[in-house]
């Protein structure tokens, strides 16, 4: 799968932690940055995987900031978006079977690398069920004309 990746200065080491288990699990990753520990601004990162998400650049986005909240609302506010942030593996699984979550966002400062791995690995693996759900989802961008 394709996947974009930003980050802030807070996640940089995360983050190629990251983009290396995704690789190394045959995904194809493009970083949007920021790649240095200098102090940067999560809305541009998140905004800039949110776009690529949107446009199909990319099929999914994972997102990493100090605590995952900030990038994330910064990716949810670009239509056709549904970001989640998430610091275990059980709410990233139903964010993908229940709301179709297209972006995963955690905290760098929050979580550890092997669990923030355990994270993507469930959220890369669940599939939205649709059904009952699809409906619930449709609800939840119409929410985006008002
Ligand atoms: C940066 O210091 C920090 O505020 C940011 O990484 C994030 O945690 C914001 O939500």
């Amino acid at each position: 799968m394709k996947i974009g990746i930003g980050n802030d200065h807070a996640a940089v080491e995360m983050k190629f932690e990251i983009v290396k288990y995704l690789e190394e699990a045959g995904h194809e990753v493009i970083n949007y940055g920021t790649d240095t520990p200098e102090s940067c601004d999560y809305p541009e990162y998140g905004a800039k995987v949110a776009r690529a998400v949107v446009s199909g650049e990319v099929e999914k986005g994972i997102l990493i900031c100090g605590t995952g909240v900030g990038i994330s609302l910064a990716a949810n506010k670009i239509r056709g978006i549904r970001a989640v942030v998430c610091s275990e593996a059980s709410t990233a699984r139903l964010s993908r079977q229940h709301n179709d979550t297209n972006i995963l966002a955690f905290g760098a400062r929050i979580i550890g690398t092997e669990t923030a791995k355990d994270i993507v690995k469930a959220w890369l693996e669940a599939e939205f069920e649709g059904g009952r759900h699809q409906k619930r989802v449709d609800m939840l961008m119409k929410l985006e004309e008002e």
